[in-house]
């Protein structure tokens, strides 16, 4: 472990303004002690992607797909066996992979998971009673089938969305990859099949017998000591010296990422959370938050067989660093290969959002207060609405977090939007694109527009950090009227289930 936490510096008021700001006490870590987790030796446990989850059947519209939301117990952590919450057992979950304009039907089912439960297609313009709103739960014993139009294509995930429940959750295993394409996107010629690879990035800590230790904290962050790629304790992947394409998920809870290449060329971003940016930007940093996906492009064509490329983490402010939250896995370059792919200059154009066109601007201030994270000073409320667009209006909304100490990742539930600026400033060239999720640091104020549909009714609206959503730092808007309760809308049934 590094000398001094964050916790820590806040505890001993280090940290300017922070102790001010603090009415809770933190309690110190709970699990394995300073001793953390068992060791893993980095770069020695073989990278692995997903399964793809094959439709139960398909029509000339729609697939259908059916997960069982169980626990199980897994190897995490060589020679321990960890029980998780998974879909299908396992975590992540199945990748689902589904080309734009067909629908998916996907039923999940709540069978011994043991929790109620409620599944978010986080960034999918889904319905409302489709939205995993937090509110529309599954019971164990019940299954709901969950409708998705897949309008865009984008690097998406599913996850659990439960109330006051997300993060621990989460942490147990419930997130999946979907993954939406075009046939746009795939007639440019960019990396695809195998060089087409996720990297879903999350952090756990475990005891000495390989239980997952879930310890927010006092409700304010759950930071790991093991990094994980796709469910692998710091994977070391084999690659060809040739391009790669890798969508990069961020599926901590509350641990943010500085992404490098220890070789310190660029990643060469293409994607931002809903899909291709207008052109290419190369960065040899970047910072990712909680639920932020952006795609990257890796060139291993310039290095010898043999090479081995660490991809870092190199710790934006305010998270928790242990030894090896350093780095988050190897690509070791084992063999030459041609390489057919390249990467155009000209994407898909992102048409930028005239802030004219804006009807109104609306304030949200994520704060710390009384023990609570809140919103405009307010907790969750499922009977009161913060914002009340008409389908199809164009908002500004002015997003603060005047602390130090802390970031809070916002995400939007319905729409994608655009990052005019952050405190005043021009938004990093990595971030111009389609997003639903925006990382607010500390002491930094943006500001986002985005139009508000295709569909009317009720979404969420929270920070990210789970843990602080949980507690309660979440709200809902509706677009246009929505009179009927979503809870009643398409509510989860007992099973048994009748066929898809
Ligand atoms: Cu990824 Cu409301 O969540
Ligand atoms: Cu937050």
């Amino acid at each position: 472990m590094t000398p001094i936490t964050r916790r820590q510096a806040l505890k001993l008021g280090a940290l300017a303004g922070g102790s001010l700001l603090l009415p809770v006490t933190f309690q110190s870590r709970s699990y394995a002690g300073d001793a953390g987790s068992p060791k893993v030796t980095p770069f020695t446990l073989p990278f692995r992607v997903p399964p793809v989850l094959k439709p139960v059947r398909s029509d000339s519209t729609t697939d259908y797909y059916e997960i069982t939301m169980r626990k199980a117990s897994v190897e995490i952590l060589p020679k321990l066996k960890t029980e998780v919450w998974a879909y299908n057992g396992i975590t992540p979950g199945p990748t689902i992979k589904q080309n734009k304009d067909r629908r998916s039907v996907v039923r999940f089912i709540n069978n011994s998971v043991g929790v109620p439960t409620s599944v978010h297609l986080h960034g999918m313009a889904s319905l409302p009673q489709y939205d995993g709103y937090a509110e529309d739960l599954t019971k164990p014993g019940q299954y709901k089938d969950y409708i998705y139009p897949n309008n865009r294509a984008a690097s998406l995930w599913y996850h659990d969305h439960a109330i006051h429940a997300t993060a621990r959750n989460v942490y147990m295993g419930l997130a999946g990859l979907y993954l939406v394409q075009d046939q746009e996107e795939l007639n440019l010629p960019l990396p695809k099949g195998d060089y087409d690879v996720p990297l879903l990035i999350q952090d756990k800590q475990f005891s000495t017998s390989g239980k997952l230790i879930f310890d927010d904290q006092g409700e304010d962050g759950q930071f790991g000591d093991v990094i994980l790629v796709n469910g692998v304790p710091w994977p070391k992947m084999q690659v060809a010296n040739r391009k790669y394409r890798f969508r990069i998920l961020n599926g901590s809870l509350s641990r943010s990422y500085g992404l490098a290449l220890s070789t310190g060329e660029p990643l060469i971003v293409i994607g931002t959370d809903a899909g291709l940016m207008s052109a290419p930007v190369p960065t040899k940093e970047m910072r990712i938050g909680m639920a932020e996906r952006y795609e990257v492009i890796i060139d291993f064509s310039k290095y010898k067989v043999g090479t081995k490329i660490v991809l870092k983490n190199n710790h934006p402010k305010n998270n928790d660093e242990y030894d090896g939250t350093e780095n988050i896995m190897q690509f070791e370059v084992v063999r030459t290969e041609s390489d057919p792919s390249s990467i155009p200059s000209t994407l898909r154009f992102v048409q930028p959002i005239a802030e004219s066109s804006a009807v109104r601007t609306r304030e949200f201030r994520y704060e710390r207060s009384n023990g609570l994270w809140v919103i405009n000073g307010k907790i969750w409320d499922n009977q009161r609405f913060d914002a009340n667009p008409k389908l199809g209006d164009v908002e500004i909304w002015k997003i603060y977090n005047n602390a130090g100490g802390w970031f809070h990742p916002i995400h939007m539930h319905l729409l994608d939007m655009q990052l005019l600026d952050r405190n005043g400033a021009p938004p990093f060239a990595y971030e111009r694109g389609w997003k639903d999720v925006f990382y607010v640091g500390e002491n930094e104020t943006l500001r986002v527009i985005g139009k508000f549909g295709p569909n009317s009714g009720t979404y969420m609206s929270h920070c990210h950090n789970s843990v602080h959503e949980d507690h309660d730092m979440m709200n809902q808007f509706k677009v246009g009227e929505a009179t009927v309760n979503l809870t009643s809308l398409a509510p989860a049934k007992s099973l048994p289930a009748p066929a898809l």
